[in-house]
Order: structure tokens, then sequence, then C-alpha cells
């Protein structure tokens, strides 16, 4: 394929705020006009075009536009959000601050919820944060898109948290104001305003959250959000929803979504922890502060393009030869090396094996409620020790292993690992944060000797450690979903900026794969469902049987398949039957070219 540096021109910074743009769709499914072109760019350009997408997080609201992450109301929300947290922190008995969300913004709640709590842990303070996610503890580390539609699993596992409290601040986490999970939390909160404040967070704006029906529910997720905005007049509910641009690959929601949520939740959580624990006052000037500081952060990442597009260009070709990527990481920055792996399954259709990420220490360091999950299968080993026993004999040159640690992390069990992964390919980068002031070790030197590339990322000496790290993790998770994302559009896994090869496995990624095969084929939105239920069911005529089934029989079904939307969009634009559109994806897995190979 000739990839090109033709999509980097960013002249079109907002069209996409135009009413005339894409007007059914919510900001966080619309398609990025500064991608339209994304899967024939190359690696250079991909990093260049991310950047400029996540730039979009820090744009100004102007009078046309939606509220964006420094509007005057998302800061004074985030400051009285800040304030409920303060509150519980300093008289935590029988109090609780929840965090709650489905796929990676549930991973991100886990992220958060687990940091604070160490940080209280260290000033030997009562821990007041949980965490859920839709699906148990084994999404931490794998999809599980179906409990994502489920609300009553979304409200026994509130009331399972929250069993004996007095008062919690519930902080319900959904991109795109949209997954029932969330919205049945967010229900109940409001119907035991005694004990629960629910706080919503989400990235559209509110009349956008999503108003279709909910199996046996009387509330959609736009009726809670109506009744929250209501009661945020008077402070008993609270919507921090500002926008930050369409996904650069369309409805990616773990990408600018994930990383706007940390950004705001840090600075909220932080802002609460130092009033409650030094007695430094929640202020407008802070918050606002605090969230420029990581408008930095996007800059000093990103002024790592060169580095960024050497990882990108070799887990692209790893991953278009069939070999893999692994993440090894310390500490925090290896969380965030798992979400990443977790996510590239519903988003490409990727197989676990591809892209896996490892932690030092495993479930020790992971603090996950439910403890080891190794017994549910090679997907769930997650140490070093595992990666050195399952992964490391198997190694070749064309498997990219990625090293990612901090100066804070032990340098000489870094370069002990870095040597024994030698032994076995070249292949081997590093990621390495530091300060500015810091002379660095021995071994470090010795570990940029044996990598193939080493990222540097320098930081300026922080006010605070707590905040170099929620840098050095926000940094990391841009790094990395730029890995991914990158290595996938290279292999021939994005179609345009649409995830050609989305999992459609609950309601949200049903409607967004019917809808894309209306925009690739120009189809009517009824062929277009029976075209993605033949692909999910593999036959070429409807029975009456499948018809009459419900979406979540569907969703269900198509947990077992692979490739379905190609499969759908095959058919849906030659005409052909199932089995050849199949044994064409064969010869041709990037289904672009396939499509433009057949029409042509
Ligand atoms: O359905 C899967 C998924 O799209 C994940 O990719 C994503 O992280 C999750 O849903 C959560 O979406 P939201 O935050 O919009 O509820």
């Amino acid at each position: 394929m000739d990839r090109s540096d033709q999509t980097c021109g960013f002249s079109t910074m907002c069209e996409w705020e135009s009413p005339d743009y894409e007007p059914t769709l919510p900001v966080s499914e619309k398609s990025n006009p500064l991608t339209r072109n994304i899967d024939r760019a190359s690696a250079d350009c991909i990093v260049r075009t991310l950047q400029a997408c996540d730039a979009q997080m820090f744009q100004e609201q102007t009078e046309a536009s939606h509220q964006k992450l420094l509007s005057d109301q998302v800061v004074k929300t985030l400051m009285e959000v800040a304030k409920r947290v303060e509150i519980i922190l300093k008289d935590p008995q029988d109090s609780l601050v929840v965090l709650s969300g489905c796929g990676t913004s549930g991973r991100l709640a886990f992220l958060m919820a687990t940091s604070f709590n160490r940080e209280l842990r260290k000033l030997n303070r009562s821990l007041v944060y949980s965490y859920i996610i839709a699906g148990g503890d084994r999404a931490l580390l794998s999809s599980q898109e179906a409990p994502e539609d489920d609300p009553r699993s979304g409200v026994l596992s509130l009331k399972k948290v929250c069993e004996g409290k007095k008062q919690v601040l519930f902080i319900g986490i959904s991109c795109g104001l949209s997954a029932p999970f969330v919205a049945g939390q967010l229900d109940f909160c409001l119907q035991h305003p005694e004990v629960y404040t629910p706080v919503v967070v989400g990235f559209n704006p509110a009349h956008q959250a999503k108003d279709e029906p909910i199996p046996g529910c009387t509330f959609t997720f736009h009726s809670v959000v109506q009744r929250m905005q209501e009661l945020s007049k008077s402070q008993v509910a609270f919507l921090i929803n500002p926008t930050v641009g369409p996904e650069a690959i369309s409805g990616s929601s773990r990408m600018k979504g994930g990383s706007a949520t940390k950004i705001l939740l840090d600075v909220v959580l932080s802002a609460a922890h130092a009033a409650a624990c030094t007695n430094t006052p929640v202020t407008y000037e802070g918050i606002l502060q605090h969230m420029r500081a990581y408008d930095k952060t996007l800059d000093i990442t990103y002024a790592k393009t060169e580095g960024m597009t050497a990882l990108v260009e070799a887990a692209g070709r790893s991953l278009r030869c069939g070999s893999r990527v692994c993440y090894l990481g310390w500490g925090s920055l290896a969380v965030l090396g798992l979400i990443d792996a977790s996510e590239c399954d519903p988003t490409f259709g990727a197989d676990y094996e591809d892209v896996r990420g490892f932690m030092s220490g495993g479930y020790r360091n992971l603090s996950n409620n439910e403890g080891p999950l190794t017994s549910l299968g090679p997907q769930f080993c997650i140490s070093h020790e595992d990666f050195l026993r399952s992964v490391l004999p198997y190694l070749s040159d064309q498997d990219t292993i990625l090293l990612i640690f901090t100066r804070s992390d032990d340098v000489t069990e870094v370069a002990k690992l870095a040597r024994r992964v030698r032994e076995k390919t070249s292949n081997l980068h590093a990621v390495y944060h530091h300060t500015d002031g810091d002379t660095a070790a021995a071994e470090q030197g010795d570990i940029s000797n044996l990598c193939l590339s080493t990222l540097n990322v320098t930081w300026p000496t922080p006010a605070s450690r707590s905040f170099l790290l929620m840098q050095w993790e926000l940094s990391t998770k841009l790094l990395l979903n730029a890995v991914s994302t990158g290595a996938h559009i290279l292999k021939g896994k994005v179609y345009r900026n649409h995830m050609i090869d989305v999992q459609v496995t609950n309601s949200k990624l049903y409607r967004r794969a019917t809808r894309l095969l209306q925009k690739l084929s120009a189809h009517p939105e009824s062929k277009c469902e029976e075209a993605l239920l033949r692909a999910i069911y593999r036959v070429d005529k409807l029975t009456q049987d499948i018809t009459s089934s419900d979406m979540t029989a569907h969703t269900l079904t198509a947990r077992k398949r692979t490739k379905v939307v190609p499969l759908a969009l095959v058919v849906l634009l030659t005409g052909c039957a199932l089995s050849e559109a199949e044994s064409h994806l064969e010869q041709q897995p990037i289904v672009r070219e396939a499509v433009e190979a057949w029409l042509s």
C-alpha cells in the first residue's frame, strides 16, 4: 500500500463542530475529519495525526461550541466535586467514593481508585475509594462487552460495594454517555439521595446522551442525564461532560475519552487530597492550573515523534507478519500497558496474543478486588515470570518487546530482564521517564545499549511527586495508544478512520457496525443489518429463528465469530455469497484493499 503524508495537513481543525457535520451522531461517535485517510498514512504521519487529535482536547470553547475541558462551567463543577471528596476524606467513617465504568472507563476507574488509595495508605489514612468495572475483574484484562448492556448488574455491584455506607459519592464514567450498566447505577443513586450523590463523566453534550430504550427499564441514559441536569442546579448531582472532539478512530473512546477521564479525575482527586491532607483549599485557579499542566504533558510526549514513529513501525511490522507486541512494565505504567493491550481485541478484532501487557510483580502489585486471576487462562497470566515462562522461549526478531519504566523503578531489575529478552530477540525497545535533574544510573546506559530504540522522556522537576507520576501515566497512555492503534492501522485493521474489524458484542457496537456498513456501502439500514446478521450467523439466507431473535442473542452469537463486519461489507459491496467473501478476505485481509481490488 502506498502510505503517504497526505493526511498531515490540519486545516480543518473544527469542521466537526459544524451543526451540519454528521448531525445524527453524538460527538463521541463522529468520525474525525483529521483522520479520514489515516489508514493510508505512514507511521510518522499517523503519530502526527494522533497528536493533532489529542490537541483537540485542550481547544478553547468558542461561542458556537460545546463546553471544553477548560471551560468555566467544567472547572467550577470539578471544584464542587473535589470539595465533596474532601468532605469524605476528612470524615471517612461510613463513607465511600465509588468510581465505575465499562471497558477502558472501568479500567481507569480501577487505576485511579487504587492509586489514590495507595496515597492514603502512605499517609496512614482510611481508604475511601472503590472501583466497579462491568463484568468484574476479568474485564480489567480482557474485553467483556456484554455486561455493559446490563443495568441490573450495575446496580447490584454498586449496592454490594456500598453496603452499610451512609454517604457515597458515586462517579459513573461513560465516555459516550451511553452504557446501560452506568445508567442503572446513576438511576439507583437518584432514587436514594439520602446516601448517594451521583456524578456522571462523559464527553458528549447532555442532549446527545443515548436515548435508546433499555430492555426492562423505564429510563434511558438520556432521561437519567436530564434528571441529573435539573438536580445539578441544587448541587445534588453533577455532570462533567466537556467535549474533546471525535476520536481518531471513530468511537474508540479508549483514546481521548480515556485520556480526558484520567485528566479530569486526577485533577479532582488530587485537589481533594491537597485540601484534606495539607490544608491547601480547592480553588478555581488551582484546578485550572492543574488542567493546563496536562496540556504540557501532551507537548512533552509528542515532542518525541521520531521515537514514537520508530515504535509504531516496529509494532506494525510485527503484527503484519503475525508476530506479537509485548509491553513489559513496572508500577502503574505497567497497568497502562495491560489496559492498552486489553482493548485491541474489541477495537481491531485482535487476538489476545497480538498485543500483551506484563507487570512486574503481577497480581501482587495490581491490588485488584478479586486477587489473582491466573486460573482463568493464559490471557490472565500477567507477571514478568509468566512472560519469561510462556512467551520468552518462543520469541524471535519479528516480535517487538517494549520495556516501560521510570527512574523510580529498580533499574537493575529492568537491565536484567532486558538482557534475558536480548538473548532471544534484537527487537527490543524502551520507554524511560525521568526528570531533568536525574543522574542516569549505569544500568540505564546498559539498557539503552541493549535496545534498538530508547524513548527517553525528560520531565521538568515537579512540584509534587504524585503529580509527576500522573503525568508519566498519561504520557505512557498516549504513547501506547499510538503504538497499538498505529500498528493495527499498518496491519490494515482500520478502514478510513473506522474500526472495520470491531467486535459486535453489545448494543452500542451492533449499532456502530450497522452504521458503518451504511456509510461504507451506501445501502439502506435494513439491508446493512441483514448483511450483518448473515455474517454473524454465517448464513446466506436469514431464517425466521434469526430474524425473531433480539439484539442480545445476536451479540452473544457474534462473540464466537471473527471478521463479522469485513465480511458483511464485502457481501454488501459485491453481492457475493458469504463463502466467496470469506475466501476473498483470506487472500487479502486488508479490507479496504480487498474491496477495492474486487470493485476494480
Ligand atoms: O463496548 C466496548 C467499549 O466501547 C470499550 O471499547 C470502551 O472502553 C467501553 O465500551 C466504554 O465505553 P463508554 O465509556 O462510552 O461507556
